[in-house]
């Protein structure tokens, strides 16, 4: 299946995003509550020689979190090993990241919520006494040996953080939510992309493109790129509102940041279940699409632009989103 242009998660072609990433908190463009927060305790973790408290980091994909958690790291002047939960298979696995970690360290566990139960259990012990109780030995002869850990510091990043239990949850210090981006942040991270893109855009074309982002940094990023390609296709020097338009038309990027699967799933509600109220399951069954894809990346922004409210009875579209799909549309 094609990737979808639009959606916030990680991509393939996204390796620029590296390129782009902000490596101090002073280039992370908003998220302004969260970043003076942990400025702050960035700052009394070094003041008292300490491991920074561990943090949760959480919000629908491509808000920041996995540069939030580089950028902890390297504030702190420390190292970071990465891993995710589905790569953690067998305690084993776990066991060997944690002994590999230096003191001060930032262990970075990326979709933390799909951490299998029994090697969350490893990490209790680790996040809280930085104690490693391993099981020895064969059933009957089997034994606890407890191995110190160096003083580290967890970010666990998640884009669902429901699905988090509450043991682990209670064992982070700092739980910070990603909120989505304003259109003059997003602005100014596109600005900020064309400048180490070295290509230029104009405000008004710039600003086009923060509306059609989803308030999201990583969708801005990667509508720039195709947009330049346009631009520079087209034999120009800068990009304008023209061919922001244009192009971002062609890649069937509405004017709200909508695109095909979003259409598809308000069409779907409004003209086959009567603008509901009905459940997430049918409506993907209803348009071919996983309902992980809906509830991750479809809703979620679809809700905080009031295209649709979530009933007890399932979901309802809005009087919006009936304007704009029985409306003039893109
Ligand atoms: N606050 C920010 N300021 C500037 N660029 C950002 C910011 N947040 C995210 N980005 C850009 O968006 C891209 C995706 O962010 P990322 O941290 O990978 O998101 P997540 O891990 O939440 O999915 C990054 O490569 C970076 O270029
Ligand atoms: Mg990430």
């Amino acid at each position: 299946m094609e990737s979808r242009l639009i959606s916030g998660e990680e991509q393939e072609n996204d390796f620029f995003e590296k390129t782009l990433r902000p490596q101090y908190i002073d280039e992370y463009i908003g998220q302004s509550e969260v970043k003076e927060n942990i400025r702050i305790f960035i700052q009394a973790a070094k003041l008292r020689k300490e491991a920074l408290d561990h943090v949760l980091l959480y919000g629908p994909p491509g808000l920041g979190k996995t540069t939030l958690a580089h950028i902890i790291a390297n504030e702190l002047g420390s190292d970071i090993k990465t891993t995710t939960g589905p790569a953690l298979e067998k305690s084993g696995d776990l066991a060997a990241v944690l002994s590999s970690l230096e003191p001060g360290d930032v262990l970075f566990i990326d979709e933390i919520h799909r951490i299998p139960k029994f090697i969350e259990e490893i990490l209790y012990p680790a996040m809280e006494d930085f104690s490693l109780d391993i099981i020895v030995g064969s059933e009957g002869s089997s034994r606890c040996i407890k191995i110190d850990l160096p003083p580290f510091t967890l970010v666990g990043a998640t884009t669902r953080a429901g699905d988090i239990s509450a043991p682990l949850r209670d064992r982070f210090g700092i739980v910070s939510k990603l909120n989505y981006y304003t259109e003059k942040e997003l602005q100014e991270i596109i600005n900020r992309t064309s400048r180490v893109l070295n290509m230029n855009i104009d405000s008004i074309a710039s600003l086009e493109l923060a509306k059609r982002s989803r308030k999201t940094p990583r969708i801005a990023n990667r509508l720039f790129k195709r947009v330049r390609d346009f631009t520079q296709v087209e034999g120009k020097e800068l990009i304008d509102l023209e061919t922001t338009k244009n192009s971002l038309n062609k890649l069937k990027v509405d004017k709200f940041g909508l695109d095909q699967i979003d259409i598809e799933y308000l069409e779907s509600l409004i003209d086959k279940f009567n603008g509901g109220p009905v459940g997430v399951e049918t409506i993907a069954s209803s348009i071919g699409e996983e309902v992980t894809t809906l509830e991750d990346v479809v809703e979620p922004y679809l809700l905080q632009e009031g295209f649709i409210k979530r009933t007890q009875r399932g979901r309802v579209a809005t009087e919006q989103s009936y304007n704009h799909i029985k409306g003039e549309g893109v």
